[in-house]
């Protein structure tokens, strides 16, 4: 008989070999290309970054292994892990970064990187702190990868944190920024952080996004933030501004350009055991898809109703007849273009699909995770 754990085992070995063809294919780009002495330290500065990611993320690993399922400990271990993913993924953009031949044009899904961050970084802000998001779902797709809109959207929620220090609330917006034409297709989106913090006096707002600005503590902050995200910002097109007064919090409105090809299609996963939960969402964003994460179908219901865009599959462990099984049909009925695939641990089902859709039994590997994905999301397409 098999285990949960020895079921993780197995897909985390799978995880694992993934990681090893990539980092082996990223290998052979960098041998076959020279690079000039910027690349080569970008390279370099991207490969020790990501060594020091496995380490901290190989420790948090055995740290969850030795945690229950219901403790605090997990949830904050849990942002760990996914923080150590966007700083490995940080990593790999610097090494695509430091190659002479421009990356392919990025783009990602603006609501749906919203949400997983705030999601991700909540358990870091306290619990003085309240986290609103407010998404438009016509914002779609932006033209730059995820990575940088991560990189963009921490830098001014961590801000948002530290400038509140005894509480308050930060708003994460979304919305189509107002046009000649009113907010049509070629209407840029706009990502808006406010809080409710002790704001900015004209002169420190005329210096914020000074590299090396900072009136934090020394060791507290290094003044990059800001310019960082000014940077990746215009690099990309787009423009960032503040509006604060003292006392009374900061506003800060990134203005971004659309992208126009889709982003990768964006899944629900709703799974109880987190373990299982989150190898999923890293194989699907391993492979090119958003994935929103939900431990159980209240949850689901609400990302759904926040993010708002397109979501082209679920997937979800809802057995015939159950409860989970009504709220699941509940969810589609809302979204009719949405395409679901059950996840099941009893035998019996792998044979035959249910009547409600295709299946996959537990324990799956990588591919087969991967394979059934795509011949869903195919039958929908084609
Ligand atoms: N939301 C905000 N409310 C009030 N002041 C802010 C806010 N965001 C930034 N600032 C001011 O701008 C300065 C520069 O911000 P920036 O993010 O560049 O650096 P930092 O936060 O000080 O350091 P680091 O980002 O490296 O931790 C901050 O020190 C602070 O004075
Ligand atoms: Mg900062």
């Amino acid at each position: 008989m098999t285990t949960a754990s020895d079921d993780i085992g197995a897909l985390r070995r799978d995880l694992d070999d993934a990681h090893a063809r990539i980092a082996a294919l990223e290998r052979e780009l960098a041998e076959a290309r020279p690079l000039g002495s910027l690349g080569r330290m970008t390279v370099s500065i991207a490969h020790d970054f990501r060594n020091v990611m496995a380490a901290i993320a190989g420790q948090n690993q055995l740290l969850l292994e030795g945690v229950p399922a219901d403790s605090p400990t997990r949830r904050r271990a849990e942002a760990i892990r996914k923080a150590t993913g966007w700083g490995e993924r940080l990593a790999r953009e610097l090494l695509a970064a430091g190659r002479p031949q421009p990356p392919e044009p990025a783009v990602a899904d603006l609501n749906a990187v919203v949400l997983g961050l705030v999601r991700t970084l909540q358990p870091l802000l306290g619990e003085d702190i309240e986290v609103r998001t407010e998404l438009e779902p016509k914002v779609g797709a932006v033209a730059l990868g995820p990575a940088a809109l991560e990189q963009i959207a921490m830098n001014l929620i961590l801000n948002a944190r530290d400038a509140m220090p005894s509480g308050g609330r930060v708003t994460v917006c979304t919305a189509l920024a107002a046009h000649a034409n009113g907010a049509g297709p070629e209407a840029p989106a706009l990502l808006r952080v406010e809080d409710t913090g002790i704001g900015m006096d004209e002169a420190t707002r005329e210096r914020a996004f000074d590299p090396y600005f900072t009136t934090k503590a020394a060791g507290k902050g290094t003044g990059l933030g800001l310019s960082t995200v000014h940077d990746v910002v215009t690099r990309h097109g787009g423009h960032v501004e503040v509006a604060s007064t003292p006392g009374r919090g900061a506003t800060f409105t990134v203005t971004l350009p659309r992208a126009r090809a889709a982003a990768g299609p964006t899944v629900l996963v709703v799974e109880e055991e987190a373990g299982v939960r989150e190898l999923i969402v890293e194989i699907l964003e391993l492979h090119g898809f958003r994935a929103l994460p939900a431990s159980d179908h209240g949850e689901a219901e609400r990302l759904s109703r926040a993010y708002g865009g397109p979501l082209a599959l679920v997937i979800a462990a809802a057995d015939p007849g159950t409860d989970a099984a009504r709220r699941l049909d509940l969810l589609r009925r809302a979204r009719p273009e949405t395409r679901v695939l059950y996840l099941s641990s009893r035998l019996e089902d792998a044979r035959t699909s249910r009547p409600g859709g295709p299946t996959l039994a537990k324990p799956f590997t990588v591919d087969a995770l991967v394979r059934k994905v795509q011949e869903v999301l195919s039958e929908a397409t084609g």
